[in-house]
């Protein structure tokens, strides 16, 4: 993980829990509507992958253990992991592409309801991605990947005569020289693995994504409806397809690119024909980025804009996050893919102790309160979620007072203690287990296992019934709480 300059190591906030009756009357406890369907309190679990699914995408138990065990800490809100939405082979993440999916989810959206009392309201975020390689060999890339072109030939026609021999000659030659050769992305697929763009609009199934992908997330979230869903999550944020329409980076000169409103474009035309699909009692919201962090990349400014535009088309939600992307990610070792923080803007996405003079907590929150306000502004009342190191009473309950935002995600705090909320609504919340915000979790999922957190997977592994993970003696779920 990257690691900022003239960093140092920062102590957790601290922290000072509120009595029952405090909690009670505070705003943090007190319910909030998401358009059609109310929250309890303004708590929230954001989306996380946990690498639970089978690897063709099914609910297995293992992931219906792990959004009970978050269900049972009866936040306002939980939204289950980045869910893809088209009906292709992606690996152990869930899938909603086809109705096949649908038992394994209705499963979940039960299990969660009971293990609630009721009382958390479910979404999912539903997602696309484009094509990414693993890092090849050198002697793989120039003899399998390599499209050996007229400029390959130009340049080697001294050396080489037929596209084997020029492939063998590249094959052998000092980096230094390649970067005289090569083009810059053919340079990134050698070293990186090759990663399609949105902006790739040669290639047809590229340029037809304005055309496919309202219906793709469409039908999605008519599943989820089916499904029994209360919302859905429309992931516009980090290193996918739809946030790089959003991003500064994205050049299309066919309406879906450029400006700020040929970049927000096709996120508003998936939102209304998501919403022309489903009926109106399932919540719709977006998830996308108040800054990309990346050189050329979207700032607070865009954010604003779009939020708007988001609003303005009755979006019902806005959840904010920051940065995790592939344009600055670290290069992967060979045969691993390119993970998207593993860079700076990884960093603002997770960030952890080890920080610069600002620190790990709330980064995001300055940015949220002026997207927030611009929403406001302009005569819109639509909820915002905040995210990003938020893990004590006061910081969560200081940025609701402040107007910064309107409902409070805590991933990792929720990982490492899934029952944080409760325990502080009942007054209860010097029994919170504190997350050391070191992302061990992080690097868990970076090497897609099954995704623990330091602070309990080796905890009373001896005990019955405690299921443990594939890889190494961990156990999967937080000891229970009663
Ligand atoms: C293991 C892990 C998996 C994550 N998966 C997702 C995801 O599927 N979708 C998403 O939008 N964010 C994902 N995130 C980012 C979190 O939702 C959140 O924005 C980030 O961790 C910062 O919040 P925190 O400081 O409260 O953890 C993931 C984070 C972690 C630690
Ligand atoms: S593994 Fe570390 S960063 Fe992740 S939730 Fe646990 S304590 Fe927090």
């Amino acid at each position: 993980m990257w690691r900022p300059p003239n960093r140092r190591r920062h102590g957790l906030l601290e922290a000072r829990w509120p009595s029952k009756p405090e909690a009670e009357a505070s705003r943090l406890f007190s319910p909030v509507s998401l358009g059609p369907i109310s929250l309890e309190q303004r708590t929230w679990v954001p989306a996380m992958v946990p690498w639970r699914a089978t690897a063709d995408g099914f609910v297995t138990d293992e992931v219906l253990g792990w959004y009970e065990r978050f269900a049972r800490g009866r936040p306002g809100a939980i939204v289950v992991e980045a869910t893809g939405i088209r009906d292709v082979e992606s690996g152990p993440l869930l899938r909603i592409g086809h109705d096949r999916f649908l038992p394994g989810l209705a499963e979940l959206v039960r299990v969660v309801a009971r293990a609630s009392g009721g009382k958390t309201r479910l979404l999912i975020q539903i997602i696309d991605f484009l094509r990414i390689h693993r890092r090849p060999t050198t002697e793989k890339y120039f003899s399998r990947y390599l499209l050996v072109t007229d400029e390959h030939r130009r340049a080697l026609r001294a050396r080489a005569k037929t596209d084997d021999e020029i492939r063998t000659v590249l094959a052998a030659m000092p980096e230094a020289e390649l970067e005289t050769v090569l083009s810059e992305r053919e340079l990134e697929a050698l070293r990186f693995g090759y990663r399609e763009r949105v902006t790739d609009t040669h290639l047809e199934h590229v340029r037809e994504l304005p055309r496919v992908l309202p219906d793709l997330f469409a039908s999605a979230a008519s599943r989820a409806e089916k499904a029994g869903f209360d919302g859905v999550e429309l992931h516009y944020a980090h290193a996918y397809t739809m946030a790089s329409f959003l991003s500064a980076r994205n050049d299309r000169r066919d309406g879906y690119g450029g400006s700020l409103e040929g970049r927000a474009r096709l996120p508003l035309e998936v939102l209304a024909r998501v919403r022309a699909r489903v009926g109106t009692g399932l919540a719709v919201g977006a998830r996308y980025l108040t800054d990309e962090v990346i050189h050329g990349g979207s700032r607070a400014e865009d954010a604003e804009f779009f939020a708007v535009e988001l609003a303005r088309a009755g979006v019902d939600f806005l959840s904010l996050s920051r940065g995790g992307k592939f344009e600055d990610a670290k290069q992967p070792r060979v045969g691993e893919a390119a993970y998207p923080y593993t860079g700076r803007s990884g960093y603002e996405c997770m960030p952890t102790v080890l920080s610069d003079e600002v620190g790990p907590f709330g980064r995001n929150v300055a940015d949220v309160q002026t997207v927030r306000s611009s929403v406001r502004k302009a005569g819109f009342q639509t909820p915002v979620v905040v995210a990003g190191g938020i893990s004590t009473f006061d910081q969560a309950e200081g940025i609701l007072e402040r107007a910064g935002a309107d409902i409070i995600g805590a991933a990792r705090q929720s990982l490492a203690d899934p029952d944080w909320f409760r325990k502080m609504h009942l007054g209860r919340g010097d029994e919170i287990r504190r997350c050391s915000f070191t992302n061990y979790c992080e690097g868990l999922d970076q090497m897609h296992k099954q995704v623990t957190c330091r602070l309990w997977d080796r905890l009373e592994l001896d005990s019955p019934d405690v299921p443990l993970a594939a890889v190494g003696k961990r156990r999967l779920l937080a000891p229970r709480w009663s």
